[in-house]
């Protein structure tokens, strides 16, 4: 009687045992399986943090750089996330890398512009030669401390009236609806060498008098647009640290500014934090067309493109530009300056996300001429001076008629 019921708890035992060990095993199935599945969905196209995430071998200049970089910057061999004062090549980086020309297969038939690129490319650093005096404190007119929004416009230096007319209109600095928001202008050298007239001048003479200039050393060219963005990051995380938000944009968009305003109100914290609005491309890859102003050839770059904003204009926050600064130190360069800032978004793990009223590809031809259009969108591409000074009166004053 004692032994059948001994034997018949002992069953019991082992019968909850095997229950158990079931279970154990089916946890780590599903384990396996969600790590499987994701390491596998999120097959990235371009390189993300970790160096022993399986790497398609590659012959591309910057997908071996980028290749570099990763394992520089891999949390094994530098456990502090920085290289500290480690310089990424032997010589100054800012000279012509004599390696490139034998590093790039097809480099002697590649368009001067690419070579010039290539030759640059580990280049990130340029010397200052006008900064704005009240740093982003705003122009001569301007407030002071942190803005709550600072327009940074990518202009280059003969777009004078360009500038004017963003002065005029939506770029006008001082206090809007209550919030500060601050111009500011980025330029690089425009060198005889370039075939430039002499304008250095003209432009000490536009930085006196409105204070909203920044100006480096490195010579304006598209393919230096990346440069630019970098250039820009660094200042910002010195000098303006505070900004709460940044509207980055070309010097020939039309901004809503107090539609900006308006959508920014409404955004809580946790918003803020990733906040990247634009005109959002996804599943982009890069053009093999040399006829084509973004042709990149194959011996440059393999891949795909991460989803990026149209570089025209993109709103983010300060929070998620200081991030950005971190992320594009582990990012190699590439020619096309808003891929560029996707593939760093990328790196942070950070979707942009498309902004409804951004219009960086321009507008219908039936639209444009159309003021009541501009009211209820927020950027637009490919305004002439003229045309800003023109529409801003409507979005200025809203009791104009609207049908
Ligand atoms: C990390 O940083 C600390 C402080 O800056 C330094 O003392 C330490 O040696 C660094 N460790 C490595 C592995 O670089
Ligand atoms: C970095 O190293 C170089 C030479 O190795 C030295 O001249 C330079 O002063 C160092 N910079 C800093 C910030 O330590
Ligand atoms: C970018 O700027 C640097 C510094 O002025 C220059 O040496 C290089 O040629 C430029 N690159 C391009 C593609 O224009």
């Amino acid at each position: 009687m004692g032994r059948a019921a001994d034997m018949a708890a002992a069953r019991g035992r082992a019968r909850t045992a095997v229950v158990v060990l079931m279970l154990v095993l089916a946890a780590l199935l599903g384990l396996l399986w969600k790590l499987w599945s994701s390491s596998s969905r999120d097959r990235v196209l371009v390189p993300s943090g970790r160096f022993w995430r399986p790497w398609p071998d590659s012959r591309a200049f910057w997908n071996r750089e980028q290749q570099r970089l990763d394992l520089l910057y891999s949390p094994i061999f530098h456990p502090n996330g920085s290289l500290g004062n480690r310089s990424l090549t032997p010589q100054d980086p800012c000279t012509a890398d004599p390696r490139v020309p034998t590093q790039v297969s097809d480099y002697n038939t590649l368009p001067r512009r690419f070579q010039d690129f290539l030759l640059h490319m580990r280049c990130r650093s340029s010397r200052l030669r006008i900064s704005p005096p009240r740093g982003c404190g705003g122009g001569n007119g301007g407030g002071n401390g942190a803005p709550f929004l600072l327009l940074a416009v990518k202009s280059l230096v003969p777009h004078f009236a360009r500038r004017q007319a963003i002065r005029e209109t939506w770029g006008r600095a001082g206090v809007v609806g209550g919030r500060s928001v601050v111009t500011l202008f980025l330029l690089g050298d425009a060198s005889p060498a370039d075939h430039h007239p002499a304008l250095q001048g003209m432009l000490g003479e536009e930085a006196r008098l409105h204070g909203d200039l920044l100006q480096w050393d490195y010579r304006d060219s598209f393919f230096n647009l990346t440069l630019k963005d970098v250039l820009f990051l660094q200042w910002f995380g010195r000098r303006c640290r505070r900004a709460r938000y940044v509207l980055k944009g070309d010097d020939d968009v039309f901004v809503n500014t107090p539609r900006v305003l308006q959508l920014l109100a409404g955004l809580d914290q946790v918003q803020t934090q990733d906040l990247f609005l634009g005109d959002v491309i996804s599943a982009a890859a890069p053009h093999r067309d040399p006829q084509l102003k973004y042709f990149v050839p194959e011996s440059v770059f393999e891949g795909s493109y991460p989803p990026y904003a149209g570089g025209g204009g993109y709103l983010l926050s300060g929070e998620l530009a200081l991030r950005l600064l971190a992320a594009s130190r582990r990012v190699a360069l590439y020619p096309i300056d808003d891929v560029y800032t996707g593939m760093c978004l990328q790196k942070l793990g950070v979707a942009p996300q498309r902004g409804d009223g951004f219009r960086t590809f321009g507008l219908d031809a039936a639209l444009r001429g159309n003021p009541c259009v501009y009211r209820s969108l927020v950027l637009v591409h490919g305004c002439s001076p003229q045309e800003l000074m023109e529409l801003w009166p409507w979005v200025e004053q809203p009791a104009r008629d609207c049908q």
